[in-house]
This record gives structure tokens, C-alpha cells and sequence, in this order.
């Protein structure tokens, strides 16, 4: 794969610098980020050509007019101009006209159907997370996860986008262009990934205090890995057997976690936030805001207003002996 320059520097620029993420529309993973890159990079060219012929006319023009100036058969200013703007309507037009029929090829292609069958992912985002759900006609083969999407590299996956609350917009740079999350509409993208890699996915619409930590890893790795992945997250996690676990558990149900989120096979079967029933299998937490570790997932517990201040998520005062436990339980959520 060719890495341009700008694509360096841009990826640089743009990582999350995270270390295992990508994030650039610069360098693209898939067909409808290249056509989108090809289109910016033609775009980016005419606009140099025009800067170009802009700044030389000037020159040119203000070189002439002090000749002009001072010879009495010279035509008059007004008459000079005149001729200049039309030869700029003559140029500027066909240029423009150009790029507006290449922009809606683009708009186009990039959304056309295909005929490989498509999986299909139902987003929904909310204020400061994605809710990711993969549609299955037998109901229980539902997967249901959080901040995360793991695809297939090689086939097109038609995200379908809503929103809980306010308008979000789904953008992962190295595979698609940005769609909104408009509530009471459902918008459709269709992304694919041809190279493995973990890409990063930002919401692209200012929704509030912690927008900017609205991220999520798109997973994209080969068809086996995926399908195993696929039936990992189908399982229903087995009740910890070791006692600081189960006693996690005990407080997971019966605290305040138990009120947003859910956890299959157990009490916790609220929908505020996050489904945790594979938490521990997630790069991050918090929306891509923090690595899942065991030191950061306290943290959050504990003070998820100071990592992400607004967030619907309280604090939680539990005991060290009940925070480790509960740390513990989470830990077995695989
Ligand atoms: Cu969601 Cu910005």
C-alpha cells in the first residue's frame, strides 16, 4: 500500500495516539475511503492550479497596468477588468462544474449497493457513547456490544445509523465518509475494510460537553477471527467461581451499576448504558476515552466525572475491599 507523505503526517497528526488505532481519511483501508481520498487529492491539485493562476494573473496585471498607465492608446481600466472577469466566469465555471460531477459520482459510488451480502450493524449513538448491535434473523444470535465494531475484512457492512438524543455523526476516517445519527431517522453507510487494523471512529457532530470523547475502535480482522469473535460474544458469561469475583458480582447487582447497565444471564438487564456482558474483551472504555485496564476501569468506577465531566455515569463511593471485588467480576466478562 502506497503511504503518501501527507498520509504520514496526517495519520500522525490525526491518531488518538493511543498506539493501536489508526485514524486518517489520508490513508485508506477500503474502496469507499479510496474513492473519497482520490477525490480529495484532485481536489487539493485543482485548487493548487487555481491559487497558481490567481496569484500569476495578479503579478501579470499589475505588471501591465504600470505599462498601460502611462501609453494614452491603452483601453481604459474599465474595459481591462471587464475582459478579466470574463475570462475568469470562462474558467472558474468549467473547473467547478467538474468537480461538482466528480464530488456526486463519488457521493454515489461510495453508497452504491453491492452483491456480496452484507452483514448489517444497527448503531445508535448516544450522549457520549455508540450502542452497536448486529441484526440476525434468529433473535438470540443477536450481538449486542458497546464502542466497538468488529467486521470482516473484505466485505461491505451496512451500518444502520440513530440516535438515542441529540444528532451524532459517524465518521471512521480510514474506511467511509461521515453520516449523521439524526433521532427518528435512520441513515445507512456502508463501510469496508480490506486490510486487518483497528481504525478509529470519532463522532463528527458537536453533541455536547464531551463530543470529543465520543470515539469508538472499528475492529477490522480476517473472516475466521471474526466469526469466532461473533460467537464469543453470542455466549453467556459463566458465573465466577472464584469468591472475590462472585462477591463483584453480588455488588454489581445489587449497587448502582445494576440501574444502567446489563450484564446477560444476570439481574442487570437495564439499557441507560453500556451492555457490560463482555466488557472485559473491549480495547477501551469510557468511548474510547481510556485502555481497558484494571487501573483505568477503577478509576472510571470511581470518578468517572473527573475523566469525563457531564457524563450520565455518578460516582461510585464503594469500599476498597468492594471496588477490588467488583473489579474482579468485571475482569471474568470476557
Ligand atoms: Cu456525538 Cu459528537
Amino acid at each position: 500500500m502506497k503511504h503518501s507523505r501527507a498520509a504520514v503526517l496526517l495519520a500522525c497528526c490525526t491518531s488518538a495516539c493511543s498506539g493501536f488505532d489508526r485514524q486518517s481519511a489520508v490513508d485508506p483501508a477500503g474502496p469507499q475511503a479510496e474513492s473519497i481520498e482520490h477525490l480529495f487529492v484532485f481536489m487539493v491539485v485543482i485548487a493548487v492550479v487555481v491559487y497558481i493562476a490567481v496569484i500569476g494573473a495578479t503579478i501579470a496585471i499589475i505588471r501591465r497596468r504600470k505599462a498601460t498607465d502611462e501609453d494614452p492608446r491603452s483601453p481604459s481600466r474599465e474595459a481591462s477588468a471587464a475582459r478579466a472577469i470574463k475570462l475568469a466566469i470562462g474558467v472558474v465555471v468549467p473547473v467547478l462544474f467538474v468537480l461538482l460531477v466528480y464530488d456526486f459520482s463519488v457521493g454515489r459510488s461510495v453508497n452504491a449497493m453491492t452483491n456480496t451480502p452484507m452483514l448489517t450493524v444497527e448503531l445508535t449513538g448516544h450522549r457520549w457513547w455508540w450502542e452497536v448491535q448486529y441484526e440476525d434473523p434468529i433473535p438470540q444470535n443477536r450481538v449486542r456490544t458497546a464502542n466497538e465494531m468488529h467486521i470482516p475484512v473484505g466485505r461491505p457492512v451496512n451500518v444502520k445509523l440513530a440516535s438515542h438524543d441529540v444528532i451524532h455523526s459517524f465518521w471512521v476516517p480510514n474506511l467511509a465518509g461521515k453520516k449523521d445519527l439524526i433521532p427518528g431517522h435512520v441513515n445507512e453507510v456502508i463501510i469496508q475494510a480490506d486490510k486487518p487494523g483497528v481504525y478509529r471512529a470519532q463522532c463528527a457532530e458537536f453533541c455536547g460537553a464531551q463530543h470529543a470523547n465520543m470515539s469508538m475502535m472499528v475492529v477490522a480482522e480476517s473472516p475466521e477471527r471474526f466469526s469466532k469473535w461473533i460467537a464469543s460474544q453470542r455466549q453467556v458469561p459463566a458465573p465466577p467461581v472464584d469468591t472475590l469475583a462472585a462477591r463483584g458480582q453480588t455488588v454489581f447487582e445489587g449497587g448502582q451499576c445494576a440501574m444502567c447497565h446489563a450484564v446477560a444471564s444476570t439481574r442487570a438487564a437495564a439499557s441507560i448504558g453500556p451492555d457490560l456482558t463482555h466488557v472485559a474483551s473491549r480495547l477501551t472504555i469510557a468511548a474510547g476515552t481510556l485502555k481497558n485496564t484494571t487501573a483505568n476501569l477503577g478509576g472510571w468506577i470511581v470518578d468517572p466525572q473527573g475523566i469525563k465531566p457531564g457524563v450520565d455515569m455518578p460516582s461510585n463511593a464503594l469500599s476498597p475491599t468492594d471496588l477490588r471485588a467488583l473489579l474482579a467480576y468485571l475482569r471474568t466478562l470476557q
